[in-house]
């Protein structure tokens, strides 16, 4: 028999494995994704319509690509960037933005920030290592203001398409390939295919959001319906 994975010893698992591939990360992102990655953060963004002055929420920031687009699309808002994992935040740290977000170590789990604090929360490429979905969406719902906007990206449970095998191929053997050539990590790369594949499908994922309180969910899907941008409020 299986035990189930003791939640704080997979964070801590989760934890170490993005601090080890961190240096790379970026780079092995903009590779397997033909630089794709970018124009799916920016339709996320897009998604978003906030006044200046607004404060947002870059959660599971990595080095902050999310965090740089809301500046470039919103020069006049707050940006608070977070993380529970150290290398990353330090990595963005010395990273080009068009003025700093405030860097913040934290746990998505039990935030450290007021309930109703942010008008916006965005986040990519977090939820489906959360070792509790279910709080993590508590607190992103906990954290906004009555009234406050989402944007999510994510990989998604796959849907079914024409070029599936093409697709299979990309997920299971190219991407722990360059991934593994990238940080010497194939193992992060491989766990990324399949933490994708047994993850929420986008449909779950919007019924979950509602469950915790949102509304007006919408999502649409990207690379071969293997990624899913979720917008809506509280
Ligand atoms: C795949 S990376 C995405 C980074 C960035 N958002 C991006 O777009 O490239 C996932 C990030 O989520 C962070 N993360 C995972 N679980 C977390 C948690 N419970 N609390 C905070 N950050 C977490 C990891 O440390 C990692 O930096």
């Amino acid at each position: 028999m299986t035990s189930k994975p003791d939640p704080a010893e997979r964070a801590a698992r989760i934890r170490h494995m993005f601090g080890q591939i961190a240096p790379r990360y970026d780079l092995a992102n903009r590779l397997m994704t033909a630089g794709l990655d970018l124009t799916w953060r920016r339709e996320a963004v897009r998604g978003l319509h906030l006044p200046p002055g607004a404060r947002v929420l870059d959660l599971g920031c990595g080095t902050g690509d999310l965090a740089r687009e809301v500046m470039r699309q919103m020069p006049k808002v707050q940006v608070v960037a977070a993380d529970f994992t150290l290398p990353m935040l330090l990595l963005g740290r010395q990273r080009a933005f068009p003025h700093p977000p405030a860097w913040c170590a934290a746990d998505a789990l039990a935030l450290p920030f007021a309930t109703g604090s942010f008008d916006a929360l965005v986040c990519a490429f977090l939820l489906r290592n959360v070792a509790d979905l279910p709080q993590a969406l508590r607190e992103i719902a906990r954290v906004l203001r009555p009234g406050g906007q989402i944007a999510i990206l994510e990989t998604t449970h796959p849907i079914p398409h024409p070029l599936r095998p093409l697709r299979d191929v990309l997920m299971f053997k190219m991407i722990p390939w360059i991934g593994g050539m990238l940080t010497g990590k194939r193992e992060a790369y491989e766990y990324l295919a399949h933490s994708s594949a047994t993850f929420l499908s986008a449909p779950q994922l919007a019924a979950a959001l509602e469950t915790v309180g949102f509304s007006e969910v919408r999502f649409v899907y990207k690379m071969m319906g293997t990624i899913a941008i979720h917008w809506g409020h509280t």
